[in-house]
C-alpha cells in the first residue's frame, strides 16, 4: 500500500499549513540550506514513528532534502493532523497515520511504515516514545523464542505441538500466545503482539533481518530514552541510539516551553473552560511539569504540584508553587494534569473521590499515568462521549469527571501539539542525529549517546536571529579566563541549564 491517511483531498489544506509554518522553523530551513546540497542522508531509508503533525511534515521534507528515503507513522493514535498527513502522502512519501486510529490500526501503521516495497526494513529510525524500537526488539525476541520452541523436544512433547513448523504453520494468535508464554495482555500489548504474529507468519525471519539492517535510532522523548537506557543496561540494545531528548535545546525547550503553550491549548479546545479562578494540580515537576505549572499560573489558576524528587519539589517551592499529594488535593482541585512519565499517578479510586466536574488529563508520553482501563470498568460508572477525545464519566454517587484524550497526550490529542518554533529546535537535533548515525554507520556500537555540545549550541544559534537576539562575543582574554574556547562550547558537560 502506498499510503493510508484519512482523506488525500486534505492535501492542499495541509500544504498551506506547512507553508505557513515553515518560516517558524528556522533551524530546519537552515539545515536544508546548509546540508541539502551534499545529500548526507543519500541512500538511507528512514522510518519515522513520531506524531504526524504539520511540524513533523517539515521535518520529513527536511530529511528528504538531505537525501533520505522516508516512510512515516504517528506515535499516538490521536495526534495526527490529517491535512499534514495527506500533504506528505501526496508528495509520494508513504504515510500511515490518521487521527483516531484504534490500537490495532496503530501497530499496523507502525509496521507498514517500517516495510519498504521490497519487503525489507529501514536503515534508520526516528522514534518518539520508543514504539518502533520496541516492535523490532519484541519481534526479534518472539522470532528467537519460536525458533527455540521448534528446537526444544521437551516443549514439543509436553505441548503436543511436534508437527508445528514454526512459525509459518501457527494456526492462530492464541497458538502464538501460548507458545510465547504470554499471559494476560493489555489491549495495547495484544495489538503489538498481534502485529508481530502476523509479520512472522508471513515472513519468519523479518525481525532478525530488520534488526541486522538498522544502523541506528534517534529518540525524541524522555520516556523513549528511559526505555533505551534500560535496554542498554540489560545488554539487549540491538543498534546505536542517539538520545535527542537530552540535548539542552530539546528537553529544556520543547518539554518546558512547548508544554507551556500546548497544554492550555489542549484543555481549552477540549473544554472551553475558564481557567482563571480554578484550582489546578500538576503531578510531577520535571521539565514538562515546570512548563505546565507555569502556564496554568499564567492563566490565573491556583496551582499545586506533586513530586517524589526532593530537588524538584524544592524547585517548585522556590517558584512559588504549593507541593502536596494527589490524595490531599482530591477535594480541592478542579483540574489534574499528569506529567511524570510514570504509571498509576491518578488511580480509579482517586477519580471516584474527585469533585464534581473535575477535568483530568495527561501530557506525559503514554496513557498509563491515569488508570483509564480501571476507570472504564469501575462498577456503575457511565461513560458519555461529549465529542471526540472528550468523555464524561459519571460515578454511581452522581459526581462526574471529564477525561481528555482517553488519558493520552492532551496537547496532541485535543490540540495540535507544540508550536513550530520550539519543534524546530527538537527537529534540528533529530536531523543532526540522523546524519551522525548514517555517517558513523560502519563503526558505531549499540549504545546510547548524546549529540556533542557544539551541535547543541549550534541549534540554539540557528534560532537566535528570529528572536532578534544579538550574541556577545568573548574576547580571547575573557575566554582564557573562564577556560573556554572563544567560539564555544561555552559550558562543561556537567553544567545544568
Ligand atoms: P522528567 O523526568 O523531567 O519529569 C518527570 C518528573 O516526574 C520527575 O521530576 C519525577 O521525579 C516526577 N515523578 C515521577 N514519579 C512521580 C510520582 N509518582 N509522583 C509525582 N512525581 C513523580 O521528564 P519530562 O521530560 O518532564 O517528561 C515527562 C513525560 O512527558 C515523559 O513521558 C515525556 O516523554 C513526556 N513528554 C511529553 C511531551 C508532550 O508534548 N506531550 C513533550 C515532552 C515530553
Ligand atoms: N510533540 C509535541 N508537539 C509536537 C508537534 N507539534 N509535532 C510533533 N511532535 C510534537
Amino acid at each position: 500500500m502506498k499510503y493510508k491517511v484519512k482523506d488525500i483531498k486534505l492535501a492542499d489544506l495541509g500544504r498551506k499549513l506547512i507553508e505557513t509554518e515553515e518560516p517558524e522553523m528556522p533551524g530546519l530551513m537552515q539545515t536544508r540550506t546548509k546540508y541539502g546540497p551534499k545529500k548526507p542522508l543519500k541512500g538511507a531509508r528512514i522510518m519515522g514513528s513520531l506524531h504526524m503533525t504539520v511540524e513533523t511534515a517539515i521535518l520529513i521534507e527536511t530529511l528528504k532534502e538531505l537525501g533520505a528515503d522516508v516512510r512515516w507513522a504517528s506515535c499516538n493514535i490521536f495526534s495526527t493532523n490529517d491535512a499534514a498527513a495527506a500533504a506528505i502522502a501526496k508528495t509520494g512519501t508513504p504515510v500511515f497515520a490518521w487521527k483516531g486510529e484504534t490500537v490495532e490500526e496503530y501497530w499496523w501503521c507502525t509496521k507498514e511504515a517500517m516495510t519498504w516495497p521490497d519487503g525489507k526494513g529501514p536503515d534508520l529510525i526516528v522514534d518518539d516514545g520508543g514504539d518502533a524500537t520496541l516492535l523490532i526488539h519484541k519481534g526479534l525476541e518472539a522470532e528467537r523464542r519460536l525458533a527455540a520452541v521448534k528446537e526444544s523436544k521437551v516443549v514439543k512433547e509436553s505441548k503436543g505441538i511436534d508437527s508445528l513448523k514454526c512459525p509459518k504453520d501457527l494456526k492462530d494468535f492464541k497458538d502464538f500466545k501460548d507458545i510465547m508464554g504470554l499471559g494476560d495482555l493489555s489491549a495495547e500489548e495484544t495489538a503489538l503482539y498481534f502485529t508481530i504474529f502476523t509479520t512472522l507468519k508471513k515472513s519468519p525471519h523479518w525481525f532478525s533481518e530488520a534488526a541486522a539492517r538498522v544502523k541506528g535510532v534517534s529518540e525524541e522523548t524522555t520516556t523513549g530514552v528511559h526505555r533505551l537506557y534500560q535496554l542498554e543496561a540489560k545488554g539487549e540494545l540491538l543498534f546505536p541510539a542517539v538520545n535527542v531528548n537530552d540535548s539542552v535545546t530539546k528537553s529544556k525547550f520543547d518539554n518546558i516551553y512547548g508544554c507551556r503553550e500546548s497544554l492550555v491549548d489542549g484543555i481549552k479546545r477540549a473544554t472551553d473552560v475558564m481557567l482563571a479562578g480554578k484550582n489546578a494540580f500538576v503531578c510531577g515537576y520535571g521539565d514538562v511539569g515546570k512548563g505546565c505549572a507555569e502556564s496554568l499560573r499564567e492563566n490565573h489558576c491556583r496551582v499545586r504540584v506533586s513530586e517524589v524528587d526532593p530537588i524538584c519539589a524544592l524547585q517548585a517551592c522556590m517558584a512559588g508553587f504549593d507541593v502536596g499529594t494527589v490524595e490531599d488535593a482530591l477535594r480541592w482541585a478542579n483540574l489534574f494534569v499528569t506529567t511524570t512519565g510514570n504509571v498509576d499517578i491518578i488511580t480509579a479510586e482517586h477519580m471516584a473521590k474527585m469533585r464534581d466536574r473535575t477535568i483530568v488529563c495527561n501530557i506525559g508520553h503514554f496513557d498509563d499515568e491515569i488508570q483509564v482501563a480501571r476507570l472504564m470498568s469501575w462498577p456503575g460508572v457511565k461513560r458519555t462521549n461529549i465529542k471526540p477525545q472528550v468523555d464524561k464519566f459519571t460515578f454511581p454517587d452522581g459526581h462526574s469527571i471529564y477525561l481528555l484524550a482517553e488519558g493520552r497526550l492532551v496537547n496532541l490529542g485535543c490540540a495540535t501539539g507544540h508550536p513550530g518554533f520550539v519543534m524546530s529546535n527538537s527537529f534540528t537535533n533529530q536531523c543532526l542525529a540522523q546524519m551522525k548515525l548514517w555517517k558513523e554507520r560502519a563503526s558505531a556500537k549499540p549504545q546510547v549517546v548524546r549529540l556533542p555540545k557544539e551541535l547543541d549550541e549550534e541549534v540554539a544559534r540557528l534560532h537566535l536571529a528570529a528572536c532578534g537576539a544579538k550574541l556577545t562575543k568573548l574576547t580571547k582574554r575573557q575566554a582564557d579566563y573562564i577556560g573556554v574556547n572563544v567560539n564555544g562550547p561555552f559550558k562543561p558537560d556537567y553544567y545544568r541549564y
